[in-house]
């Protein structure tokens, strides 16, 4: 089925089954390779991107059901204050060990200081909570999103 899918900003026309992961649409149909495979059952967070600044886990987002939605992904980040903010404080505060979680790990931040600039401790925790570091940076990546917060 073709699709007319609206991917940082700009429109893209895919090919695809309707019950097409994003995820897949986006690393092998678009080769935006940005969004990461972790465990494909919406369970790691490592393929978050934003549908209409929602975060969302992209492998359990048929792309049959995008519709008119916007999605943002890792490779538009920066194009967000808040982004390239958590962006800079990750690179300053050197928060990535290996690094790979961490597209998800910042896509989820975003959305959570963009729709609340100011959140408690407990509240980052508890947002952040679903995405997983196999390398356990969990306290850097907290403090991190606590020193870009308002
Ligand atoms: Fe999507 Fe793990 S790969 S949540």
């Amino acid at each position: 089925m073709a699709y007319r899918v609206t991917i940082n900003g700009e429109t893209r026309d895919i090919d695809a089954p309707e019950d097409m992961p994003l995820l897949w649409v986006l690393r092998n149909e678009l080769g935006m390779t940005g969004t990461k495979f972790g465990c494909g059952i919406g369970m790691c967070g490592a393929c978050t991107v934003h549908v209409d600044g929602v975060a969302t886990r992209s492998c359990a987002l048929p792309v049959g059901s995008i519709g008119e939605r916007q999605i943002s992904t890792i490779e538009h980040l920066s194009q967000s204050p808040v982004g390239a903010a958590l962006q800079q404080v990750w690179l300053d505060e050197d928060v990535m060990q290996c690094g790979y979680c961490q597209a998800g790990q910042l896509m989820n931040a975003t959305a959570l200081l963009t729709s609340n600039p100011n959140p408690s401790q407990e509240e980052i925790e508890n947002s952040m909570r679903g995405n997983i570091c196999r390398c356990a940076c969990y306290k850097r990546i907290n403090s991190a999103i606590a020193k870009v917060a308002a």
